[in-house]
């Protein structure tokens, strides 16, 4: 279905600035001193660092937290490629996204475990999922472990060239084998600007349902879109989120291309 993002008035505008800049995390009084919840609530997104040096024993205890992620059948099947501002600079010659200080490149990776087990030999989707999900996993842990150390952070799939739309490209700088894709970055750093407000979250009574499927109330969703489609312009003047899907657009049909001859080795012509 192609996007269609709402024509709005100034009220119209305003009014979901307002509703935006009013949300707050719904934490049980009983639970408000919890301090890994405090955590979670209030991370953000965060995409301006300041150039205070982030330790080494920092970004090792944040791979750490990768390391340890629950994973399917313990598998672990992911990779990290980890930079620090020079060695990023040397492979991609550019700066890390955002300037930020350290970044790492998660990677689904059925590979290595080949050498010692075949695990869903006839089932290559279902393979492909479950390195997916665990790697995410280890992003998660590996960003929340940053927010507890007073460590900002942000995941990218396209910014700078460094994630799942270019997939191709980063096979061929980090030299990946097959069954080695990229996933997304995770740029680290310290900021000093307060953190973005929490952008527009479909409440809770809209994406649970107990027992069968609850389609979505059309009138929260219009509402959620106007509200993401204002926030956007919000925080990107000069863009929009038209503008912003336009570059997943534009990247996704040679990414479709790239992850069918890395994951399903299946040439994609056309
Ligand atoms: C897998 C993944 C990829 C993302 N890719 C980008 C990206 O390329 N550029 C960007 O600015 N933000 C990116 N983000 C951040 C999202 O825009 C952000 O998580 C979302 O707007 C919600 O904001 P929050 O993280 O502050 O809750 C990505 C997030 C995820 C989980």
């Amino acid at each position: 279905m192609a996007t269609q993002l709402p024509k709005m008035t100034l009220f119209d505008f305003l009014r979901a600035i307002w509703r935006i800049l009013a949300g707050r995390p719904q934490t049980p009084s009983s639970l408000e001193g919890n301090k890994l919840l405090k955590i979670i609530h209030n991370r953000r997104s965060v995409r301006r660092f300041t150039q205070r040096e982030m330790p080494d024993d920092v970004f090792a205890a944040i791979l750490e937290a990768g390391r340890l992620a629950p994973s399917t059948v313990n598998l672990q099947t992911w990779s990290f490629a980890t930079f620090n501002a020079e060695t990023w600079r040397a492979t991609f010659n550019r700066t890390i996204p955002f300037k930020a200080q350290w970044a790492i490149i998660v990677m689904g990776d059925t590979h290595r475990n080949r050498a010692v087990l075949d695990t869903f030999p006839q089932s290559p989707l279902v393979e492909y999922t479950v390195a997916v999900m665990n790697a995410s996993l280890a992003a998660m842990n590996m960003n929340i472990a940053a927010e507890a150390l007073g460590v900002s952070s942000v995941m990218l799939s396209e910014t700078g060239r460094s994630g799942l739309l270019d997939a191709g490209y980063l096979k061929q700088k980090l030299n990946l084998p097959d069954d080695v894709f990229p996933i997304m970055t995770i740029v680290f750093g310290y900021t000093n600007k307060a953190y973005p407000p929490i952008p527009p979250k479909l409440p809770l009574n809209q994406i649970c349902f107990a027992g069968e499927y609850k389609e979505t109330d059309p009138q929260v969703l219009e509402d959620w879109i106007v509200q993401m489609t204002a926030g956007y312009k919000a925080s990107f003047p000069l863009s929009s989120l038209d503008a912003q899907l336009n570059v997943y657009k534009s990247k996704i049909v040679n990414a479709e291309k790239d992850l069918n001859r890395m994951v399903f080795h299946k040439q994609i012509h056309g």
